[in-house]
């Protein structure tokens, strides 16, 4: 081979040799199997930042320890594969992990009325393709692909084999690609549970990213209260049978300082930056004796107050506490 060809065979090898990204035994999956404790964070995409800001975001995420982030929510009707571009394009000058997550309610937020357009097919399949679409473009970076934020639970697609449907053919494209992505939902336990045959669906995921909120209970106190450590582990013992040997990522978990945005179902909850402190903290205080213990690592919904109260850190930018989590004990 002359010198030329040689070089010109670096140049084109570099993007797949990133040290950042470097897979144990090229398996994602391996990756997400020994993950545990506090991965990083849960991002909104609704403010359509670009990619320099975004960067920024991650890379300030990144300062104070995290080494993955989910994306929550959509920017425009969320059907542009080119801001799916932006963002792992974002994660990848960070030297972070994305997760892009295809929002599948076909609104923004649950209560958000519906018009006749805003159905399953018009509007989340779309997603779903701009996000398979951006993710082989450049799949580096991204180390695991979520369909849906609790679609079995605002039940976006109609059935779970329908969802099912859609993670295949996805996993169908990416084989083809020679890319071996894992694929799942971001959902509850109780989604899962109310779901009626979920073989079908269950069968289609390579691991299960948990979102975990006891702030929701109907027995929820304050952030630091041992039932929400308790109804934490209820949910995990139901998501470790269904998951018979396949990993475990909790990719939401948090807790509010105001009740703005999601109302809960306790009459005794507390709501107030103490009692998310407190919450975060019991996460990071059962380091040991849980998440290294079981392998289970976990991300915090959210980065910022945009979604309103769920933040570590205020719409200016401001920390409400100052958080910190141990990544190894
Ligand atoms: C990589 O593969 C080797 C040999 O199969 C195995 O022993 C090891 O546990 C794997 N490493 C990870 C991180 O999965
Ligand atoms: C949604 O519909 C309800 C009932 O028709 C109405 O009261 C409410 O104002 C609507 N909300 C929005 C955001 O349009
Ligand atoms: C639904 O989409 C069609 C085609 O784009 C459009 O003509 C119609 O106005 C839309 N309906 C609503 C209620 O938005
Ligand atoms: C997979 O590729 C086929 C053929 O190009 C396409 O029709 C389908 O929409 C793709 N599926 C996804 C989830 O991107
Ligand atoms: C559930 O779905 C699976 C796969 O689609 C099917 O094989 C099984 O028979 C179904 N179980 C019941 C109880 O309907
Ligand atoms: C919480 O749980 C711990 C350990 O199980 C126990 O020692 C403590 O008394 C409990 N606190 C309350 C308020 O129930």
């Amino acid at each position: 081979m002359s010198l030329t060809s040689f070089l010109g065979w670096c140049l084109l090898l570099t993007p797949l040799v990133s040290a950042a990204y470097v897979y144990p035994n090229g398996s994602r999956l391996n990756q997400i199997r020994s993950m545990y404790a506090w991965e990083g964070f849960v991002y909104d995409i609704e403010p359509c930042k670009t990619t320099d800001e975004m960067a920024a975001d991650f890379t300030h995420m990144k300062s104070r320890g995290a080494r993955t982030v989910i994306t929550f929510d959509f920017c425009g009707t969320g059907a542009d594969a080119s801001y799916y571009d932006d963002i792992i394009l974002a994660a990848e000058r960070a030297g972070i992990f994305i997760i892009p997550l295809a929002w599948t309610l076909p609104v923004h937020v649950i209560n958000q009325n519906y018009t006749a357009n805003d159905t399953f097919l018009i509007k989340s399949v779309p997603r779903i393709l701009a996000v398979t679409e951006a993710v082989m473009r450049n799949p580096g970076p991204v180390l695991a692909v979520a369909v849906g934020d609790e679609p079995l639970y605002d039940d976006d697609a109609g059935s779970p084999d329908a969802l099912a449907y859609y993670i295949n053919n996805m996993r169908s494209n990416f084989t083809a690609a020679g890319l071996d992505i894992p694929i799942s939902i971001s959902e509850l336990a109780y989604g899962w549970q109310i779901s009626g045959n979920i073989t079908a669906l269950s069968d289609s995921v390579d691991f299960f990213m948990i979102n975990e909120f006891p702030y929701f209970a109907q027995n929820a106190q304050a952030g630091g209260s041992n039932s929400s450590w308790q109804n934490l582990l209820t949910d995990m013992e139901y998501f470790e049978t269904l998951a018979n040997g396949r990993p475990l990522l909790i990719t939401q978990t948090g807790w509010p300082s105001n009740e703005d945005e999601f109302a809960p179902n306790s009459p005794a909850v507390v709501a107030s930056v103490a009692s998310e402190e407190a919450y975060w903290n019991l996460l990071d205080r059962h380091c040991e004796d849980y998440f290294k213990a079981k392998n289970i690592g976990w991300m915090w919904r959210a980065y910022s107050d945009v979604i309103e109260g769920w933040g570590v850190i205020e719409l200016d930018g401001t920390e409400k506490w100052p958080w910190s989590a141990r990544l190894l004990c």
